[in-house]
């Protein structure tokens, strides 16, 4: 191909908060919305999004494991996702829109399990390289708060089923990130009422011109 005809490249937003955080229906919403403008949009998930990284999902919420086994499956999943799904679509000018990515494993293995942040990085840098999210919507709400909206919700998961403290440390690495990460990351405060949080997140596409 000519570098003419190389498509755009797409747009890579992330959407991220602890569980409880609300943060499908924006997701589905913000994909209706790009779609009204003319984008192209690949709506995914981690972990998740290619047919072998939804088995190790089904593996990761539900079979007990070791903490790198976990970490170990998180980032083979996310390579798949990346090489198979992710990549392709972002090279052919797709925006896509993923429900967690990285910044959910420094929160959930990082900050909630304790598990090695320098490991994180190195295994961060060999998985997806220097590809990074173009914007990351964090959905931040106190941990007594969401899970007060997940004990009517469906059966936990394994992460589901951990204490408040542990979301309190998740939060907290979500923190870290987006001070770390500030010029990608934008806050959401998830507490308030769903249209309110609709209009925060249609704020964040009007400042950018999306
Ligand atoms: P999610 O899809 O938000 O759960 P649900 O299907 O309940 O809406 O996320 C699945 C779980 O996986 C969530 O509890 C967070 C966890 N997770 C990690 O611990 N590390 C990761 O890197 C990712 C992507 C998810």
């Amino acid at each position: 191909m000519h570098a003419a005809e190389a498509a755009t490249r797409g747009l890579f937003i992330t959407f991220e908060g602890i569980d409880g955080a609300g943060k499908s229906s924006h997701i589905d919403a913000m994909a209706a919305h790009l779609r009204a403008s003319g984008r192209s949009v690949l709506v995914t998930r981690e972990p998740g999004g290619t047919p072998l990284a939804e088995r190790l999902r089904g593996e990761l919420l539900n079979t007990p494991m070791d903490e790198l086994t976990e970490v170990l499956l998180v980032f083979a999943a996310r390579r798949d996702h990346l090489t198979q799904a992710i990549e392709p679509a972002l090279s052919r000018g797709t925006t896509v829109l993923c429900d967690r990515f990285t910044d959910s494993t420094f929160a959930y293995q990082g900050a909630g399990r304790g598990f090695d942040a320098g490991v994180l990085q190195q295994l961060e840098s060999w998985v997806q390289h220097d590809l990074q999210p173009d914007l990351t919507l964090w959905f931040d709400i106190r941990p007594e708060q969401a899970a007060q909206r997940l004990s009517t919700a469906r059966s936990p998961d394994r992460f589901e089923q951990l204490d408040t403290a542990f979301f309190h440390r998740v939060r907290h690495g979500y923190e870290q990130r987006a001070r770390s990460h500030a010029r990608r990351f934008v806050r959401i405060d998830a507490g308030l009422d769903r249209e309110s949080v609709a209009s925060q997140v249609a704020d964040v596409l009007k400042a950018r011109g999306w």
